[in-house]
């Protein structure tokens, strides 16, 4: 039998979301708050882990993979009657039982050890993490009897005026003694608005003269709940602050974190700095040295070191060390751009890998291709990557020089170390050391004094 497990409660109908899809999927920094909550309990315990999720929840389980155990709750019939959903899960495989809620994204597996602690430490039956940091309503009040013991947990919804006035609330964080817990699940009776609450176990066990333990959350919103799109704005500010801060703590210079929005899961390296406005989302990584912004999206794209990226946007892109983008640039899913490339303004490169050293520097489009190293790929070029059924490739060898204006018609080649001239429409493959112009371009050998003269900046 290990010593702990966790169950997280996530069959709530989430009604005050008023959304088609299950509340606890709703992201948070652009990760799903269940997500959140299921990270802060697997740094604090190695034990099983059971959802309990409402039926046909196959989002759920999608979203949270292998690894964990689920229950279904066939009603909402409330959070101790969720609970009980748990049991056969885990009934005699855990003398403790860890119990969370899972629209509550910002609590830290720091904290979670620290109320595990104080539990063992304790023998309480009942240990609950209490705050006085949040906002207290529709939470849960805390009311403690004269020597300041936990007497019970009194709903906003119950509590008369003098309850509602207490500021320390109900964190909805719980550590049970298992055997105490499953049988006094089933003595638990409905409140008035006929729902089992898990919440009226303090009181019971209270009254069983089995002591109830606590332990206070230090940060500030560590337990704020998610109940309604308000709360879930606040939760997102709350969680962008914590992010901002860990960065900057580790090294990065955010010029300003009010117009900044990184992701839970983006890294970023040290001495990076992030201009204003800009979002980076997803499984982004940023390394060392970099200017990313101001006014940049980048989703889910890896940049090397020593990059710069202005005022542009990059989804699924990947680009090696020392590149620099923008402004006004759009690198689209499948972009490679190899070391030292500079692409300038109004480049626009979906599934394409650019070769060291490449530069694109004005108004171009770089679709399905395979550009080599040194090119130089002139204003105005683009590749005729469709021809209105299939996405044809581009081929560009090493030190190609694609004139102003080229219009590279695809499936078409340009040998390595070729020219086009300026307009040229490339319908034909073009051989090395050539040159092509005209429309349709016609290639001539090329002759390195006439290729100097013709050459185009
Ligand atoms: C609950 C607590 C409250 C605490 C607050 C902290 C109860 C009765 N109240 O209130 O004291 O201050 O959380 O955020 O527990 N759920 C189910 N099945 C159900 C009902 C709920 O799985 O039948 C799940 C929900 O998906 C949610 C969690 O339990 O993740 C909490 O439910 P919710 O309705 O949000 O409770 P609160 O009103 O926030
Ligand atoms: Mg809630």
């Amino acid at each position: 039998m290990s010593q702990w497990a966790a169950v997280v409660l996530a069959a709530g109908q989430g009604k005050r979301m008023h959304s088609f899809i299950p509340k606890v999927l709703h992201p948070v920094c652009g990760k799903e708050m269940v997500r959140h909550v299921t990270d802060a309990v697997r740094q604090a315990l190695s034990g099983p882990v059971v959802l309990v999720t409402a039926p046909g929840a196959e989002a759920v389980r999608q979203c949270l993979g292998e690894g964990f155990q689920y229950a279904v709750q066939e009603q909402p019939l409330g959070t101790g009657h969720a609970l009980m959903q748990a049991d056969q899960a885990l009934k005699g495989r855990a003398s403790n039982i860890l119990v969370l809620y899972g629209d509550t994204p910002l609590i830290q597996g720091e904290t979670l050890g620290r109320l595990m602690a104080q539990h063992e430490d304790s023998g309480a039956a009942v240990t609950l993490l209490t705050s006085s940091l949040v906002p207290p309503e529709g939470l849960g009040r805390i009311q403690r009897d004269v020597l300041g013991q936990v007497a019970q947990v009194v709903e906003e919804v119950e509590a008369d005026e003098a309850q509602r006035a207490l500021r320390e609330v109900n964190g909805g964080m719980y550590a049970f003694r298992a055997d105490w817990t499953w049988n006094a699940l089933g003595r638990l009776t409905p409140s008035h608005s006929g729902e089992y609450y898990l919440t009226n176990l303090a009181a019971m066990a209270v009254r069983e003269g089995l002591p109830v333990s606590s332990v206070t959350s230090m940060e500030e919103m560590e337990i704020f709940g998610v109940n309604t799109r308000v709360q879930l704005a606040q939760a997102e500010r709350a969680m962008r602050e914590r992010i901002l801060n860990r960065w900057m703590l580790e090294g990065v210079t955010i010029i300003d974190p009010a117009s900044t929005y990184v992701g839970a899961e983006v890294v970023i390296g040290q001495d990076t700095t992030i201009h204003p406005n800009t979002t980076l989302r997803g499984r982004t990584a940023i390394g060392q040295r970099c200017e990313v912004g101001p006014n940049s999206l980048v989703y889910d794209s890896t940049i090397g070191d020593d990059c710069k990226v202005v005022a542009s946007m990059l989804e699924e892109a990947v680009l090696e060390d020392h590149v620099d983008i923008g402004p006004f640039s759009h690198l689209r899913p499948g972009a490679v751009v190899e070391r030292e490339v500079h692409i300038g303004n109004f480049a626009e490169v979906k599934n394409s890998r650019l070769g060291a050293g490449t530069k694109v520097g004005h108004f171009s489009y770089i679709g399905d291709a395979q550009v080599g190293k040194n090119v130089n790929y002139a204003a105005g070029a683009i590749t005729c990557n469709f021809d209105g059924v299939n996405k044809n490739v581009t081929e560009i060898g090493d030190d190609a020089f694609i004139g102003c204006d080229t219009m590279l018609v695809a499936p078409v080649k340009v040998g390595e170390r070729s020219v086009t001239g300026a307009g040229a429409v490339v319908t034909k493959d073009i051989p090395s050391d050539s040159l092509a112009v005209g429309m349709p371009a016609r290639t001539r050998k090329r002759n390195k004094q006439r290729a100097a003269e013709n050459s185009l900046s």
